[in-house]
């Protein structure tokens, strides 16, 4: 069983240090949806001031809801709509301090106020993207997108994703 332990946070650098340590522990059994649950439930857990928290895979030219933790979420989003969307299009990773401002926006807990969005790219091609949601505005920063960074480079090149990436999942 592994053992999480508490993060002993200094401030945000050092809070990442330690989340993408934890991380790095839970990935090595490799299989990606086995891990990609984890660390759904690893951000879920340790992360202050969220509410949702989880992946979006890209299946068949759309994403599609994926492990997570928080309410049930909106199943399919097309490329380009949304913040997921827009952030698994342009491979950019978006961080939305008032998602009302956000044009197509798509609400799947009313409570949602700012989210952070970051596209997962394997050789190439589009895996998915890692979506974390908050119910306080202006909740991530460049500091958040830097540390959540690391986290799906973790994911990245930890596991395998063969199965996922062979599955005519290219955008290509
Ligand atoms: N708000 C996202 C949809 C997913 S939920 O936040 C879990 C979006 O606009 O793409």
């Amino acid at each position: 069983m592994f053992d999480m332990g508490k993060l002993n946070v200094g401030d945000k650098h050092e809070f990442y240090e330690q989340l993408n340590t934890n991380l790095t522990g839970l990935v090595s059994e490799e299989d990606w949806l086995a891990g990609i649950a984890n660390a759904s439930a690893l951000l879920y857990l340790l992360l202050p001031d969220i509410n949702w928290a989880g992946f979006y895979l890209y299946k068949g030219g759309e994403l599609v809801l994926g492990p997570f933790q928080g309410k049930p979420a909106c199943i399919r989003i097309p490329l380009g709509k949304g913040v997921c969307g827009t952030a698994a299009k342009t491979r950019k990773i978006q961080v939305v301090d008032d998602v009302n401002q956000f044009p197509g926006h798509i609400a799947c807990d009313a409570s949602s106020q700012s989210e952070i969005v970051i596209p997962i790219i394997k050789d190439d091609k589009l895996i998915g993207v890692l979506d974390i949601d908050s119910q306080i505005k202006a909740r991530f920063d460049q500091q958040d997108a830097n540390g959540l960074s690391k986290f799906v480079d973790i994911l990245r090149n930890n596991m395998d994703w063969p199965d996922i990436i062979a599955s005519g999942q290219s955008d290509s």
